[in-house]
């Protein structure tokens, strides 16, 4: 059926019927919120290369957490940035770890917000790497252990879901099998299953101090030119028992997001990183883009992809404009 039959514009004119045959809705209930975790009381440390967000002591943290809540998101995701570094990262499974410290805190002042951990080393690390580094390469098996006893630290001290970002081969299995000899069956993960090698995390390597030392991450993050080897991934992580996939970066892998979606009936998590957040500031600062429509054209694009769940460093800036957005219609 061809024009003049068929006239798009007709159902384009009326913002009533816009919004009724609008295929794709950004809702409060997809937005994970990310939050980093520093030691001290009574102390916020603003990200220059993100503007608008800070690293928080655990006092600090538990307040914008509440905040979030209170405006209806439902879960936040947990860095940390520890007191000292060391080879084996020994802060992130450490029973007093600024993380485990932060999901307690959180789950006795707000019981009801999800708190899911990021599950990795490298913030811990002195080398920066994601894993056990011998002759000057990261050993794969030899750091599934201790990822295993980072996710049960997490969960022992109430982590809701854990969310692995190591990429290492067979984590999700060893975490899986920890959790499970523990009597933690319930407890679900999250795996950063398709993570790229990817240039955007520069701001939150500054703001989680998570830099390599030497060499990058090429050796076991994924190659950005590959869009047939993420289904791979995902698939491994989903028969080693991951009940929440994610794609990372957002935004230049919005083909993985809608091929992974197509492929699996998982529910799948896109992470809008730190480069997509300071990209959208900067250009925002300059005059130079319309904030406030940017990102939700943004966070709907990444819906529209296929992603049931957006992890966003905008999730309060979302909440907010959803609301504004309900009061105009
Ligand atoms: C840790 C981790 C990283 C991010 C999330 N978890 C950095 C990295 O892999 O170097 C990036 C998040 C962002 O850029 O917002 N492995």
């Amino acid at each position: 059926m061809g024009y003049p039959l068929y006239r798009p514009r007709r159902l384009r004119e009326s913002p009533l019927l816009r919004r009724m045959v609008r295929e794709t809705r950004l809702s409060v209930d997809d937005l994970i919120y990310p939050l980093f975790a520093i030691h001290g009381r009574g102390h916020r440390e603003p990200i220059p290369s993100m503007p608008g967000q800070s690293r928080l002591t655990v006092d600090e943290l538990v307040k914008e957490a509440k905040d979030a809540a209170s405006m209806g998101i439902p879960a936040v995701l947990l860095f940390g940035l520890p007191a000292t570094k060391d080879p084996r990262g020994s802060e992130a499974y450490a029973e007093d770890g600024v993380v485990q410290q932060a999901v307690r805190a959180i789950k006795e002042t707000i019981p009801d917000l999800l708190v899911i951990t990021d599950v990795c080393l490298c913030q811990y690390t002195s080398h920066g790497h994601c894993g056990i580094v011998e002759d000057g390469r990261v050993r794969n098996d030899a750091t599934l252990d201790l990822l295993a006893r980072v996710a049960l630290s997490h969960v022992e001290a109430g982590a809701d879901i854990v969310a692995p970002s190591d990429m290492m081969d067979g984590r999700v299995g060893a975490i899986r099998e920890a959790l499970d000899e523990s009597g933690f069956q319930e407890t679900p993960i999250m795996s950063y299953s398709a993570k790229y090698a990817s240039s955007f995390y520069g701001p939150f390597r500054d703001a989680a101090d998570s830099a390599p030392q030497f060499g990058d991450r090429r050796s076991y993050q994924m190659d950005p030119a590959n869009g047939s080897e993420a289904i791979r991934e995902v698939g491994l992580d989903m028969d080693e028992g991951a009940d929440i996939i994610m794609v990372k970066p957002a935004l230049p892998y919005l083909d993985v997001i809608a091929r992974v979606k197509q492929e699996f009936g998982l529910p799948l998590a896109a992470y809008s990183v730190s480069g997509e957040y300071a990209m959208v500031k900067a250009a925002a600062q300059l005059g130079w883009l319309e904030e406030d429509r940017v990102v939700m054209e943004l966070l709907t694009a990444i819906k529209r992809a296929g992603a049931d769940l957006v992890i966003t460093y905008f999730a309060k800036d979302a909440v907010r404009l959803l609301e504004r957005e309900r009061h105009r219609l």
